[in-house]
């Protein structure tokens, strides 16, 4: 029986389900239903999550603490069963998608933690009697936006530090992956989060998207999705003087100096670029790879690819789950047509038949590529990545930057002054030396730069920049 999903407005379930949910590795599988909001409906999540903004707002570190530490123990005492419903409605395989729940749990666990380490800053004022006490405040409204590839872990990045700083939510979960942000708000509401704190409408990106930027009482919006979208949204928000944070594309390079280890480079970089079936926004897509080294990493690359097993994400021998649904395996072959079309030899990227129906397609790596070919400028998200070969390190260096994105880049080398050159030239939100591009650790900052990313980082404590606004008071203690 398909799951029934529900908005949940002012701590009311409502709607009826009119979106099927279907499951990328068997497309004849009906997963659940979800409604579609009307811009009545959002708006009415809107003026909930404003009715619940004060009580929150001013509860104690230690109530906020409690749900978001009793959400993670849940989150994590169901991994299995969570991790299921994932692969089920996304595609990712199994153990990636029961490691992506334990993420969401350990990212509450955390952000329950910094409720209780919010501090601020007690200054003698430069006038006589005077002292200025630095505190921080929730924002207020914040609508929350996120894309199907990480259809657990990114709602809980965003949501766990929304409220942990008091602030009230509208989450707009993406139409493919309805499920797990369904399971995520009864997690949270079995928690204890009062009623209005957290609201949660399914529907149309450009419809909540709207509503959210004209409400007028919506303070900041948190949106995870394509590029295209994010800057409009950025533009919209701006206009009307509402906070913005937009994580976006990549177009991430892995660079290979001959002087890598070739075993751990090739392992690198197939879970940097095939992994998550390369739906991430932090995959690896451009191999940048010194001429000494070339043809062996690639060899030993195709080598490895050939054995990366292409399935159902719910077979637990599965390496690459399939695409997530028709258009975007659409689009990853068209990529493929132009790069073939521009000079690239392409090799893989063939569907894969399978038992069931499907969007099965197996790891493609194009070669002979040069970075301003369309398959090195554009994001692809999907199972392909792209070889440019180069000199020496310098131009590798600049083969790197040169891309319109900035989030993730990662150097194999066992030169210690070459990586950290690396570290320091890369022109990007976060650096990998000998690890994968893609699989970030949830305590740290998260974020790119140029068209990556918009606003302030993401996780760790510096997500406060975000979810919390500065308040300055000047007290004259002879008053
Ligand atoms: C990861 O690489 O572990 O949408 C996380 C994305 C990113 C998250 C990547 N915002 O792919």
């Amino acid at each position: 029986m398909p799951t029934r999903y529900q908005h949940l407005i002012g701590g009311e379930w409502c709607g009826e389900g009119e979106v099927a949910n279907i499951n990328p590795s068997d497309t004849n599988e009906v997963v659940g239903e979800a409604p579609a909001a009307s811009k009545s409906e959002v708006a009415s999540a809107i003026e909930a999550a404003r009715a619940a903004g004060d009580s929150w707002a001013f509860s104690t570190p230690q109530q906020r603490f409690d749900v978001l530490d009793k959400a993670g123990t849940e989150i994590l005492a169901r991994v299995g069963e969570l991790g299921e419903v994932l692969a089920r409605e996304e595609g990712k395989p199994i153990a990636e998608a029961k490691g992506e729940v334990a993420r969401a749990g350990q990212l509450f666990k955390f952000f329950a933690g910094e409720t209780l380490r919010l501090t601020g800053d007690l200054t003698p004022s430069v006038r006589p009697g005077l002292t200025v006490e630095v505190t921080r405040e929730p924002v207020g409204v914040v609508g929350i936006v996120t894309p199907w590839n990480f259809p657990i872990a990114i709602p809980a990045w965003k949501i766990a530090p929304a409220l942990a700083w008091g602030n009230t939510v509208v989450f707009k979960p993406a139409s493919n992956t309805p499920g797990c942000a369904f399971e995520l708000v009864n997690v949270l509401v079995r928690a204890g989060l009062p009623s209005g704190v957290l609201n949660l409408v399914y529907g149309s990106g450009s419809l909540v998207g709207s509503v959210l930027t004209e409400s007028g009482l919506v303070d900041a919006i948190s949106f995870t999705g394509s590029t295209e979208i994010g800057r409009q949204l950025a533009v919209d928000a701006a206009s009307r003087g509402i906070r913005v944070q937009t994580e976006m594309g990549g177009k991430n390079p892995m660079v290979v100096l001959d002087d890598a280890d070739l075993d751990l480079a090739v392992e690198v970089c197939l879970n940097g670029a095939y992994f998550s079936t390369g739906q991430r926004c932090t995959a690896s897509s451009r191999f940048i790879v010194t001429e000494g080294i070339h043809d062996r990493f690639v060899a030993a690359l195709e080598e490895r690819m050939r054995a990366m097993r292409v399935g159902s994400a719910l077979d637990p021998a599965t390496v690459v789950g399939p695409v997530v649904d028709q258009s975007q395996l659409d689009q990853d072959r068209r990529y493929l047509e132009v790069a073939r079309a521009e000079g690239g030899e392409v090799v893989g990227g063939e569907l894969v038949p399978q038992a069931t129906p499907g969007y099965f397609l197996s790891p493609a790596l194009v070669k002979g590529t040069t970075n301003d070919m369309t398959i090195n400028r554009e994001e692809v998200f999907g199972p392909v990545a792209s070889v440019v070969k180069v000199r020496d390190y310098d131009e590798a260096l600049a083969v790197a930057n040169d891309t319109p994105f900035g989030l993730s880049s990662g150097i194999c080398t066992t030169s210690l002054s070459r990586a950290a050159h690396f570290r320091r030239h890369s022109r990007s939100g976060m650096v990998m030396v000998n690890v994968a591009t893609a699989g970030v650790d949830y305590h740290v900052p998260f974020g790119g730069n140029k068209a990556s990313s918009y606003g302030p980082r993401e996780q760790g404590s510096y997500a406060k920049e975000f979810y919390s606004v500065v308040k300055t008071s000047y007290v004259n203690a002879q008053g």
